[in-house]
């Protein structure tokens, strides 16, 4: 009977303990995914800051997903080419805009995000935060993870700094100089295939999927030393988590999201390991076979391994782990931005052949005649070329926008943004601003970049296609290089038109992308 008692108790105390563990475990969910973003949104609100009602636990990821929803069911195929795209690409941000102003906040899930589309707020903002002081919202470290790792792009503090010290020199004029030649060796490839299509008689040819693969080739050759077909799995699997990522409807700063969405989740885990095997081994055999001593670093990989000094000291080395996480960075970062640049540009340039004009006369008077590029320091000369370059930037811009979180608290002006704030740049509103651009916001008009850097735009910080400050795009000159060679070469060979089945529809997937591709009609140009 006493024995039973004893049990009685034993298993009542076992219950409570149970019990009281449960409470505490849901309280701290409850605190650290609510209570505390919803402090953080009552601190952003008391400072001034309203936006649209978030719901729990979705925040307005609903809202985002029904505005984006009707937007692809009432876009048809459009013929005529609009570059009025933010309420296009963007309808939620559109639509809160003119509720709530150029700076506000809106929630991904339990995580709130200040939305910025003012330079001047930018500007005030930004103004004593050193590159090493910024973090990135760590919702998306942690789902991207996968992707970049602890690559530049997601590195912070400290970290950052080192990465950034070994890394920039591997950018430098002189070594980009030596990965010219990869690049024309590769844009011929592609030129010859185009031709041989269109002797075949096709001359319909979907351009954004073959810059794609030649932008790969070009970033697997200057990152790594190694052919496009070697370098074609890690391209495709990163495309595959691209689209597993970042194509389907996920949950992300939902709180264990990740079991919504589990498929995708294990997916985008299961092509991440995949990967960093591969690069893994890319590595370890360059470790094993390192180039003969005398021989020039000319790829990427090869100048970040390399064992060289910094002023009599050695450099800063980084693990091989950093160094994968750095290579699926420059695989990435490296070829989808680059190739939708291309893309965009040559669309814009079929709608506008008086430019394609324009430019084959400035390519013949600076390379000569044919356009050949016997030496690529001499592309520096095609000034209308950089215009455009510039504007294809401002009105489709690769990268659509900047993501930031507060490492600590800032004042801006009479308002406090709160440490933790994760914030949201939207650069497309800014590219697209008629306050700050004027009447002809819309419209390709590369010859507003002729001695104006800033392209006109009457704010400095209005006109962000690489980011700003310390954390700025470390490959846009990389990016401005291989621009010149491909659409050079291009001009030189073809001349091109819309082809009838394109669809007009910029959509965001990480990169701001032609949702249907960008079929183009080519035509040789005449021998001369
Ligand atoms: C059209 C081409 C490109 C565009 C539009 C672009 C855009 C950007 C933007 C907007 C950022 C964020 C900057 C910020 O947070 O302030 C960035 C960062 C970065 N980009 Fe690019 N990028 C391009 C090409 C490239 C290329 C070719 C590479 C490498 C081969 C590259 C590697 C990186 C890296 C590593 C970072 C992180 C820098 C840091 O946080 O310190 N990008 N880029």
């Amino acid at each position: 009977m006493a024995a039973s008692v004893v049990q009685l108790i034993i298993m009542t105390m076992i219950l409570a303990l149970s019990a009281s563990l449960v409470i505490i475990i849901v309280g701290k969910l409850l605190f650290s995914m609510w209570v505390l973003p919803c402090l953080a949104y009552r601190k952003l609100k008391a400072n001034g800051f309203s936006g649209p009602k978030p719901s729990f636990p979705f925040g307005n990821l609903n809202d985002i997903k029904r505005l984006k929803m009707m937007m692809t069911r009432s876009s048809s195929p459009l013929m005529s080419i609009s570059n009025d795209i933010h309420s296009t690409a963007f309808p939620y941000f559109s639509l809160w805009q003119k509720l709530y102003g150029k700076v506000m906040v809106y929630w991904v899930g339990t995580e709130p995000f200040l939305y910025i589309a003012d330079p001047e707020f930018l500007k005030e903002m930004a103004a004593d935060i050193k590159g090493k002081g910024w973090g990135k919202p760590n919702v998306f470290k942690h789902d991207r993870e996968p992707m970049f790792g602890s690559g530049l792009v997601m590195v912070e503090g400290d970290d950052w700094v080192r990465h950034r010290h070994v890394i920039t020199p591997a950018f430098s004029p002189a070594n980009l100089k030596a990965m010219g030649g990869l690049m024309v060796e590769s844009t011929t490839h592609m030129l010859d295939r185009w031709a041989g299509l269109i002797n075949s008689g096709q001359s319909e040819i979907d351009v954004e999927r073959e810059i794609i693969r030649t932008a790969g080739e070009i970033i697997a050759k200057t990152s790594f030393g190694i052919s496009y077909e070697n370098g074609r799995e890690v391209l495709e699997k990163l495309r595959e988590m691209q689209f597993t990522l970042f194509e389907s409807n996920r949950y992300v700063g939902v709180p264990f999201g990740k079991f919504l969405n589990l498929k995708e989740t294990l997916k985008a885990k299961a092509l991440g390991k995949e990967i960093d095997g591969l690069l893994w081994s890319i590595i370890s055999d360059r470790r094993k076979n390192p180039p003969t001593s005398g021989e020039p670093e000319k790829d990427l990989l090869g100048l970040l391994m390399a064992d060289n000094t910094v002023d009599g000291r050695k450099k800063r080395e980084l693990t091989t782990k950093e160094l994968v996480d750095e290579c699926k960075t420059f695989f990435f970062a490296g070829h989808e931005t680059t190739s939708l640049l291309l893309t965009w540009t040559l669309l814009l340039l079929a709608v506008h052949p008086e430019w394609q004009n324009d430019l084959r006369e400035e390519i013949n008077q600076v390379l000569g005649d044919g356009g050949e590029i016997r030496d690529v320091s001499m592309l520096a000369g095609l000034k209308k070329m950089g215009w455009v370059m510039n504007e294809v930037l401002r009105l489709y811009p690769p990268a659509p926008n900047v993501q930031r979180q507060s490492r600590q608290e800032i004042q801006v002006g009479e308002v406090v943004i709160p440490n933790g704030t994760n914030m949201w740049i939207d650069v497309v509103s800014m590219h697209h601003d008629e306050k700050l651009w004027g009447k002809d916001v819309h419209e390709f008009k590369p010859e507003r970049f002729n001695a104006n850097i800033y392209g006109g735009c009457n704010h400095k910080m209005g006109f962000l296609p690489f980011g700003f400050g310390g954390r700025m795009c470390v490959g846009r000159n990389l990016t401005a290089m291989e621009y010149r060679i491909v659409l050079t070469r291009i001009l030189s060979t073809f001349s091109f038109s819309l082809s009838p089945n394109y669809r007009h529809q910029p959509s965001h997937m990480l990169s701001l992308r032609p949702m249907h591709g960008l079929p183009l009609i080519f035509k040789p140009l005449p021998i001369n």
